[in-house]
């Protein structure tokens, strides 16, 4: 039974929802719930605050913390939808596991969804773009440096409108030093620590004028897995190539619902390992028509150009591009403008 205790004023007259930065302003309530004793207890949905902890908790000290992102979009009638929901809470727990955190009940973690994002709707907005992001995560709070799992943890939700993630096309330079992630790691789950570790190899990629690093195995830094946050897909010729995950690759949701897309709208996908040298040959024969990022904050957001060790490539600009057509394909499903035919909207 979710605890329910609601702000007295809301907020929500202080924010301009067209001047949003991702990620900036939350909503006027969060859930939390405490897992100590063995056990998950009091579920309670509160006035978004600060939290108190004590220096000495362990997420502090070795990052005992995973997360995910999801959304809800509000269609033109008022309604409100989560997009697959399921897929993030079970993907949410196989991340749990590998940090050594214990589960969240999958019952109340959609429960707490609904519930929170009703509370809150007012803050979903309708119209091209606007979404409410999601992020549910969990941490190690118990007090005391030993490096041990915690026998204590916070699971919470918070919600954030926004709009685009990338607002212009990206420029992407492949890694050819540093890793995103290694066999036998924990590169496949959200864990918050593994995008810490991007940080630094991007902020080098940014001084060379990139936004973001196309991440590459890291034994040969030959085959290319992901692109900073996202997944990537790779169209060569009429073909649409991502890498299959493994223990490296985030199993994203946005990725596998393209890929259902694709199939759906009858494109060629290939769920292979695809090379830097592949890339190149198929740049230099004109093959290479299109290369995007797909994830929940960035949706599906195309790349201008590449770079690989020193040199510089151009993306040519398409017609009949794939990205738009499945962004415009994933949206309609998104904010209730179309059919849904593989039922991942849930309504709240
Ligand atoms: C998401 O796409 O939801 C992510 O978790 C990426 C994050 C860096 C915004």
């Amino acid at each position: 039974m979710i605890e329910v205790s609601r702000c007295s004023k809301s907020r929500i007259e202080q924010v301009d929802f067209n001047q949003l930065t991702f990620g900036k302003n939350f909503t006027d309530h969060m859930f939390c719930c405490t897992y100590d004793q063995g056990q998950w207890h009091n579920p309670r949905i509160i006035p978004y605050a600060p939290l108190t902890l004590d220096p000495g908790a362990k997420v502090f000290h070795y990052g005992q913390a995973v997360f995910e992102g999801m959304k809800a979009f509000k269609d033109d009638t008022g309604s409100v939808f989560l997009f697959r929901p399921d897929q993030n809470i079970a993907r949410f727990n196989k991340s749990a596991e590998r940090l050594a955190i214990p589960e969240f009940p999958e019952d109340l973690f959609l429960e707490a969804l609904k519930m929170l994002v009703n509370i809150d709707r007012d803050w979903v907005k309708s119209g091209h773009g606007h979404a409410l992001y999601i992020r549910p995560f969990v941490f190690a709070s118990e007090n005391g440096i030993a490096a041990s799992p915690s026998a204590r943890y916070e699971f919470m939700i918070v919600l954030s409108p926004v709009t685009a993630y990338y607002s212009e096309k990206l420029k992407v330079l492949i890694a050819d030093h540093y890793s995103r992630a290694a066999d036998g790691g924990v590169g496949f789950a959200k864990a918050a620590g593994n995008y810490a570790a991007q940080f630094y190899p991007t902020n080098l990629a940014r001084e060379k004028g990139y936004h973001q690093v196309i991440w590459t195995d890291a034994s040969s830094h030959e085959f290319l897995e992901e692109a900073g946050t996202m997944n990537v897909f790779f169209r060569v010729g009429d073909t649409l190539i991502t890498a299959p995950t493994n223990d490296r690759i985030l199993d994203g949701v946005t990725r596998k619902s393209i890929i259902e897309l694709a199939r759906e709208l009858h494109l060629d996908v290939a769920i292979r390992k695809f090379s830097v040298t592949e890339l190149l040959e198929a740049y230099h024969s004109g093959d290479l028509k299109e290369i995007f990022g797909s994830g929940t904050a960035a949706t599906i957001s195309a790349v201008s150009a590449f770079g690989h060790k020193e040199n510089l490539y151009m993306l040519p600009e398409v017609s009949d591009c794939y990205a738009d057509r499945l962004k415009h394909a994933l949206q309609d499903i998104q904010y209730n403008l179309g059919k849904d035919p593989f039922g991942w909207r849930l309504k709240i």
